[in-house]
């Protein structure tokens, strides 16, 4: 055990920052299990599996850059650092960049934190083997209301990026976008529409909340692998048979 993990634990158990949890996700370090996340953990565990198995010849290199826009405290964002690669976090919560700060230099992790929204000015002249915006869209949005910079900033990013994982819901939670569509194909449309010429591919569901679905897709400039039941969607998608 890391005592330095373990102190920013006990700190976190002292000052939770969510009402119905100590933290918003779990922290992938034995230090940190013990909290209580407000979001459901398996969730977490599930969308990281689906992540990791669409990636190409996992585990990644070294070498990787990865952009994980929205990062909270880190959970993706220290699964990929813990393989080594090279993390650009975008996190406007001060409180979660603190904790993730502080995880930064008790491990030694090659993360870089930044206290803000990204914004389009911060993608010039970089480039990303891996983005991650994981139910994050909808806070960049407003909702509907800031829905055109919203897509604009996710097109930079699909463009910056060779490998997008983008999830959504629509419909439910705090700021979420409203749509008569069915959540999953408007989804689909908004990056088919905004990560060309990348591919877009169905990876899975996911359940943060309750029942409230979210649906989480790749964009790629190369093939991925999928198993039957994701290329079946995948396909129906592409078909237009989902609407
Ligand atoms: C629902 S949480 C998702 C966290 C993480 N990506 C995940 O999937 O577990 C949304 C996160 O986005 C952050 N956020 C809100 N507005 C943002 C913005 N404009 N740019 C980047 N991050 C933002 C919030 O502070 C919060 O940590």
């Amino acid at each position: 055990m890391n005592t330095k993990l373990q102190e920013i634990a006990a700190n976190i158990e002292k000052h939770p920052s969510e009402t119905s949890g100590h933290i918003y996700h779990p922290l992938p370090f034995p230090e940190f299990q013990h909290l209580k996340t407000s979001s459901n953990p398996k969730s977490a565990y599930h969308k990281w599996d689906l992540i990791q198995r669409a990636i190409p010849s996992f585990p990644v290199s070294t070498s990787l850059k990865m952009l994980d826009v929205g990062a909270n405290a880190g959970f993706y964002t220290f699964n990929f650092a813990k393989l080594g690669v090279h993390v650009d976090a975008y996190e406007p919560h001060t409180h979660y960049v603190d904790i993730g700060q502080q995880i930064v230099e008790a491990t030694g992790l090659p993360v870089q934190w930044y206290n803000k929204p990204l914004e389009p000015p911060d993608l010039n002249g970089r480039s990303y083997d891996i983005a991650l915006m994981l139910s994050v869209f909808q806070w960049i949005s407003q909702g509907n209301k800031h829905l055109r910079e919203a897509t604009d900033l996710l097109k930079l990013i699909a463009n910056s990026s060779h490998l997008l994982f983008f999830e959504l819901g629509c419909n439910h939670g705090k700021s979420h976008i409203s749509t008569n569509e069915r959540s999953i194909s408007w989804i689909w449309r908004l990056l088919q529409q905004n990560s060309a010429p990348k591919q877009v591919y169905f990876l899975g569901t996911t359940t943060a909340w309750g029942r409230a679905k979210r649906y989480l897709f790749a964009c790629a400039d190369h093939p991925i692998h999928l198993t039957r039941w994701q290329q079946t969607i995948t396909h129906a998608l592409n078909k237009r048979w989902i609407r």
